[in-house]
């Protein structure tokens, strides 16, 4: 009814998440508290699967970006779900490796990888590493030689493709770090010499053109920039490339006015886009991947938080500060980002007051949002900041060292906690 399936009002009036009572989260687990929707993760995750069945013939897969929220328990989802995983760090790479998650696929990304990152993608096999450049080139296929293996790798391009903005843009040369420049020749220089390099295999090329997009013409015209380069590198070695990776970035609800597109209307698009114009070129067709990592987890998670201090100052504004804040939701503080709270405990009560949701955090910064409507709060109850699943355990700190609050799945109405809470203890683990 708010942003996401999975969230309801019942009879006592009280929010619920996948069929539970927020409010008995709330006293079984204590506050703050991450909640997440197994339910709803599962059903985004066959959105994905689903859609690439129908609209590609099964010809691809669909990564899961673990950065949204990486831990032991969605590894092993995803794993169940028929879903890759995109990871971007040894931490990532440990978490699904300690599951059993499966080597092949697995996606292993990142701009700077360190040597002992690489080593460790190698010895367990990982699916392809996303080689960002050339250095990076250069210290694979050496340390894929030591090993005695070939390395299937897919480059990172960048499109020149900004979504970012408000209308897209085409530009020139895109000021970013990440991956090989399409116009400055420097992409081909690395094709080139991955081609030429034994102990490497080129299967494929990716590119990411941001996040939280809801537009479906930069994607369109990503997989277009990427076919015309596959046809050139065809056209300079012979290679005909098998995999094309058209990264994340789909859009997800955190406002109720937010109006993402279904993954489907993406699929079937970009399908057809890429079958017409793949023809056209006269390239095979090749698999698509995609990594959601937002639009799996994002609106299928929430946090409770209780309200503490409430001080209306007349005529500036109402300050409602939580037991949370920053620590566990920076992304106010980052990107001023947009959410919908709601008192848990009177959640069927009209939201007529306008106030500023406070953290705990020493730092004036440290908000969740600022002129937001919820229903008129009083200290003690519980408020339910929504569509947290993603970017939000996963940037979590332990800034003024208060620690990271315990994660909480539900499935069928029943919690259970899958990450725990820091204690004092684990704050001060690793202090000499
Ligand atoms: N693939 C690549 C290569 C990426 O860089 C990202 C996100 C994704 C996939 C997943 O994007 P998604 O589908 O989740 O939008 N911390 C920020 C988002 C940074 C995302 C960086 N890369 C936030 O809180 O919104």
């Amino acid at each position: 009814m708010y942003v996401s399936d999975c969230i309801d009002i019942n009879s006592q009036g009280h929010l619920t998440i996948g069929g539970c009572d927020t409010t008995h989260i709330a006293k079984e687990f204590g506050t703050p508290v991450y909640v997440m929707d197994e339910d709803e993760i599962r059903k985004n995750c066959r959105k994905f699967v689903e859609s690439i069945n129908e609209y590609y013939g099964g010809n691809g897969m669909a990564l899961y970006a673990s950065k949204a929220f990486c831990c032991k328990e969605i590894c092993r989802i995803m794993a169940q779900e028929g879903m890759g995983l995109d990871v971007v760090s040894g931490g990532e790479l440990f978490t699904a490796t300690s599951v059993g998650f499966p080597a092949e696929r697995i996606y292993f990304h990142g701009n700077n990888k360190t040597s002992a990152e690489l080593k460790q993608a190698i010895d367990y096999g990982v699916g392809k590493i996303i080689v960002d450049n050339i250095l990076e080139l250069e210290t694979l296929n050496e340390l894929a030689s030591a090993a005695g293996k070939k390395e299937k790798i897919i480059m990172r391009i960048k499109p020149g493709i900004d979504a970012h903005t408000h209308e897209f843009i085409k530009t020139g040369q895109i000021d970013s770090k990440f991956g090989f420049a399409l116009e400055t020749g420097e992409a081909m220089e690395g094709v080139l010499k991955a081609v030429s390099m034994p102990n490497i295999e080129l299967v494929g090329l990716h590119c990411h053109i941001g996040s939280q997009i809801f537009d479906l013409d930069p994607f369109e015209l990503a997989a277009r920039v990427m076919l015309d380069f596959m046809a050139e590198i065809k056209q300079a070695t012979g290679l005909e490339l098998s995999e094309l990776n058209l990264g994340g970035g789909f859009g997800i609800k955190y406002k109720k006015t937010d109006r993402p597109r279904p993954f489907k209307d993406y699929m079937k698009k970009v399908s057809e886009v890429i079958n017409e114009y793949s023809k056209k070129l006269k390239l095979k067709t090749p698999s698509i991947l995609v990594e959601p990592g937002r639009a799996i987890v994002g609106a299928a998670g929430l946090t409770l938080y209780t309200v503490g201090s409430v001080k209306s100052i007349p005529d500036v504004r109402t300050y409602i500060s939580v037991d949370g804040g920053m620590g566990d939701n920076p992304r106010y503080i980052l990107y001023q980002s947009n959410y919908e709270i709601i008192c848990a405990n009177r959640a069927a009560e009209k939201r007529s007051a306008t106030v500023t949701v406070a953290g705990k955090f020493c730092e004036s910064g440290d908000i969740i949002q600022e002129w937001t409507h919820v229903q008129p709060v009083k200290t003690g109850d519980i408020l339910a900041v929504l569509s947290t699943g993603a970017y939000n355990y996963s940037m979590a700190s332990h800034y003024n060292r208060i620690g990271r609050p315990p994660v909480v799945m539900v499935k069928g109405g029943e919690p259970r906690i899958i990450i725990r809470g820091d204690s004092y203890e684990d704050i001060i683990m690793n202090d000499i």
